[in-house]
């Protein structure tokens, strides 16, 4: 396994074993990193016999639930949960995230929100002292397809900077989330108010979600390349 890889088990094997207890509700989130998470959940599920309630936060986290026999739940059944454990982007000295990497933001966010405790879990790429240091993407933003127009423009024209429609690969068109909508990445020139870009551009009208996360996550695990992990 390669550095990085081992970094990201870490990260999330520790995140696991830290905060996941008997008849915990948990939120999974998506992404590469998380399938490490789900792994040591099914170890300690099947060897302790923990129960656990998992909520998904994508089609991808729900095939890893189903996939490794944990219990699946849904936001309906199960409104309030215990810990979400998900991935990132890029992660902020305070823990101002940026996800949607995968596209899957939206029902990132709340699942994270319906949690006590949101816990991050990253290789060592991801730590940045400021956003945009290391990821350079942008932040995803869901928008209604038929809006996507005009949000680019908006968005371009009040913040600067690039709203970038995300293509799937092989030029079959624009990507579509789990949710039927459409990404725009916003490539951004400038370091900013997290909080306020992100309620400004919520206030757009077609705009679903962001991939800003600010005050939400309350701990991040770092996989590091020397093999430690760092606790933030
Ligand atoms: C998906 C996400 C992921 O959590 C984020 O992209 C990190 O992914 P990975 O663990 O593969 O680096 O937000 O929408």
């Amino acid at each position: 396994m390669d550095k990085v890889e081992s970094a990201k088990k870490a990260a999330a094997f520790r995140a696991v074993d830290n905060h996941i207890k008997d008849a915990h509700r948990v939120g999974i989130g998506s992404g590469s990193t998380v399938v490490y998470a789900v792994e040591r959940l099914a170890q300690r599920v099947h060897k302790e016999g923990l129960k656990v309630t998992c909520v998904p936060t994508s089609f991808q986290a729900r095939q890893l639930i189903v996939n490794n026999n944990l219990i699946l739940s849904d936001l309906e059944i199960t409104p309030q949960l215990d810990v979400a454990i998900d991935g990132a982007d890029e992660a902020d000295n305070k823990l101002t995230l940026i996800k949607g990497g995968g596209g899957c933001q939206l029902q990132e966010k709340i699942v994270a929100a319906a949690a006590n405790l949101f816990v991050v879990i990253a290789d060592y790429r991801k730590n940045s002292r400021v956003l945009g240091e290391q990821w350079t993407k942008g932040v995803p933003i869901e928008v209604l397809p038929m809006a996507y127009r005009p949000v680019q423009m908006k968005i371009e024209s009040k913040l600067g900077g690039k709203a970038i429609l995300r293509q799937a690969k092989a030029k079959a068109g624009p990507v579509v989330t789990d949710n039927g909508n459409f990404v725009l990445d916003w490539v951004f020139d400038r370091t900013h108010d997290w909080q306020q870009v992100n309620q400004e551009i919520m206030m757009i009208p077609g705009v679903v979600e962001t991939g800003l996360f600010v005050n939400m996550a309350k701990i991040a695990y770092f996989g590091m390349e020397d093999g430690t992990v760092k606790e933030l």
